[in-house]
C-alpha cells in the first residue's frame, strides 16, 4: 500500500455544531443535503479528533460489510457506548465471542422453529393485538405496533408471558434510554452537563430496572422446571463448541438485546406499513385480492411463501423507511476502498436509507411503488444489513410483517387521519406518531 495520504475532511465540524439540535432528531435531510454537494463518501471528524467516513456508495458499503469485513469490527459507539445500555451480545460484541454467541443463538432461527411458530403463537398474537385497536376512530397506533412486535417476539421467541404493566415499563425505559443515547452522541458538548445535572444517573438507574426485570424472569424459567422449546431455553441448555455454557449475566445480555433489536425495528416498520396502506388503498386491496386468489387450504406459514404482492408491499415498506438505517464499523487496520485510504481506527457509516433512495439505484425513490420489488431488487437493497453481521432474525420480521398485513387486508381498510408522519431518525428511523382509522372491511 501506498503512504497514507492526508485525511482531507469534507465537512467541516462547525456544520455539525450548528446543526446539532436539529441533527438530535433527524439528521436525514442533511445528509441527503451534503451527499448531493459533497459527493458519495463524507469525511469529517467527531469532536475526539476521530476521523469518520458517512458513506452511501454501494461498493464502499459492501467491501466494509462483507467483502473485507475482517477488518471492520462493530464501533466504539455501538459496542461500547450503547453496549454500556444494552450489554453485550449479539449486537454489540466482536470477533470470538461475537461468533461464539451467533452459532449458538443461530438454531433458535432454523427455518423449522420459524414455521412452526408461523402456524401457531404468531399469527394469534396478531390477532389479538390488532382486535384491541379502537376502531372507526382516529388513534395513534404506534404504541399498538409497539405493543404487537414487542408481545410477538417475548411470546414466541421467549415462551414469556410478561403482564401489561411490566411490559409498558420496558417498553418506555427502551424510549428513554434511546434517546439519551442519540443526544450522548450526536450533542457530545453537553455530555459533562448531563453528568452534572443527574441525567445520567437516572437513565442508569433505568437500565438497572429493566436487568432485574430480565433477571426475574430467567429465574422463574429456571426454578419451574419446565421445559420449552424457546430461545431462553436454547441459552440456558446449550454449549458452546469448547463444552462451556453461557454465563447467567450473558444471558440477560442476550435477552434483552433480542428483545429490543427485535420488537423496536418491526414495531417502526409496520407503523410505516400501516401509513403506506392508508394513503394507497390500492394496495391493500391487491394484497387481499392476492390472498384470496390461494386455491388449496395451506397453513398461514405455507400462505406466505406464495403471496409475492404482499411480500413486494413489505420490501417496499423497507426499502422506503429501513428502520436500521445506518450502520457503523471501526476500521482495525488501514485500508483502500477504490481510490479511497481508509486510516486505523477509522469510523465507518453506512447509510442504509440513502442506498435506498439513490436515484441511481432507484426510479422515483421517494414514491411507494411494491411493483418493483415484482422483480430482484439492486444489491443495494440491504434492510437487514449485508455480510456476517446480517440481521439474525431477518425472516422472523419478514414473516411477521407479511402476516400482519394479511390480517390487515382480510379484515380492515385504513384512512388517513394526521399529515405524513415526522420521522425521527434515532437509533431506528421511526415515526413520532401516527394517527389512522382503522375500519372493519365491508365483507
Ligand atoms: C424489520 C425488522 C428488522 C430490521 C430492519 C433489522 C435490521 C437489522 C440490521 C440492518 C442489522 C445489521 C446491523 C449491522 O450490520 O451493524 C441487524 C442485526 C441484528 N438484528 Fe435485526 N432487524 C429487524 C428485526 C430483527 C428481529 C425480529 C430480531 C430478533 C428477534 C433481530 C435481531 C438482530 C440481532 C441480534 C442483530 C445482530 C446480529 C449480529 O451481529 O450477529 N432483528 N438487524
Amino acid at each position: 500500500m501506498d503512504a497514507a495520504p492526508p485525511f482531507k475532511t469534507t465537512l467541516h465540524w462547525s456544520q455539525l455544531l450548528r446543526n446539532s439540535t436539529r441533527l438530535v432528531k433527524n439528521p436525514i435531510p442533511f445528509h441527503h443535503k451534503w451527499f448531493n454537494k459533497f459527493g458519495e463518501t463524507l469525511k469529517f471528524r467527531f469532536f475526539n479528533g476521530t476521523k469518520v467516513f458517512l458513506t452511501r456508495d454501494p461498493e464502499f458499503a459492501l467491501h466494509v460489510l462483507r467483502k473485507n469485513h475482517k477488518n471492520y469490527h462493530k464501533s466504539d459507539v455501538t459496542s461500547k457506548d450503547l453496549g454500556q445500555y444494552i450489554g453485550k451480545g449479539l449486537l454489540t460484541l466482536n470477533g470470538d465471542e461475537w461468533k461464539k454467541d451467533r452459532r449458538l443463538l443461530q438454531p433458535g432461527f432454523y427455518k423449522e422453529r420459524i414455521r412452526k411458530l408461523y402456524n401457531g403463537v404468531i399469527p394469534q398474537t396478531i390477532t389479538k393485538v390488532l382486535q384491541q385497536i379502537p376502531q372507526n376512530t382516529p388513534t395513534d397506533i404506534k404504541p399498538y405496533m409497539n405493543q404487537l412486535a414487542f408481545e410477538v417476539v417475548t411470546h414466541a421467541l421467549f415462551e414469556m408471558k410478561i403482564e401489561q404493566r411490566r411490559l409498558e415499563e420496558i417498553r418506555q425505559i427502551i424510549d428513554s434510554v434511546q434517546e439519551h443515547f442519540v443526544k450522548k452522541i450526536r450533542q457530545p458538548q453537553w455530555n459533562f452537563w448531563r453528568y452534572l445535572t443527574g441525567v445520567n444517573f437516572t437513565i442508569d438507574k433505568k437500565v438497572l430496572r429493566i436487568r432485574t426485570i430480565m433477571n426475574a424472569l430467567v429465574e422463574e424459567r429456571i426454578a419451574s422446571g419446565t421445559s420449552h422449546e424457546d430461545l431462553l431455553d436454547l441459552m440456558l441448555n446449550s454449549t458452546y463448541e469448547d463444552g462451556s455454557k453461557m454465563e447467567h449475566a450473558r444471558i440477560i445480555d442476550e435477552l434483552i438485546i433480542l428483545i429490543v433489536a427485535g420488537h423496536e425495528t418491526t414495531a417502526n416498520a409496520l407503523c410505516f406499513l400501516c401509513y403506506e396502506l392508508g394513503q394507497n388503498p390500492d394496495n391493500l386491496q391487491k394484497v387481499k385480492a392476492e390472498i384470496q386468489s390461494l386455491e388449496d387450504p395451506l397453513t398461514p406459514y405455507e400462505q406466505l411463501g406464495q403471496l409475492t404482492y404482499t411480500q413486494a408491499v413489505v420490501n417496499e415498506t423497507l426499502r422506503r423507511y429501513p428502520p436500521a438505517w445506518i450502520v457503523d464499523r471501526k476500521a482495525l487496520a488501514e485500508d483502500q476502498i477504490g481510490k479511497e485510504w481508509i486510516p486505523k481506527d477509522a469510523f465507518i457509516a453506512v447509510s442504509i436509507y440513502e442506498l435506498h433512495h439513490h436515484p441511481d439505484y432507484w426510479v422515483s425513490p421517494k414514491q411507494f411503488l411494491p411493483e418493483r420489488f415484482l422483480k430482484p431488487p439492486p444489491p443495494v437493497y440491504i434492510p437487514f444489513g449485508v455480510g456476517p453481521r446480517m440481521c439474525i432474525g431477518n425472516h422472523f420480521a419478514l414473516f411477521e410483517m407479511m402476516e400482519v398485513l394479511r390480517q390487515l387486508a382480510l379484515h380492515f381498510t385504513l384512512s388517513p387521519v394526521s399529515e405524513p408522519p415526522t420521522p425521527l431518525a434515532l437509533i431506528t428511523l421511526q415515526p413520532e406518531h401516527l394517527i389512522l382509522c382503522l375500519n372493519p372491511a365491508d365483507d
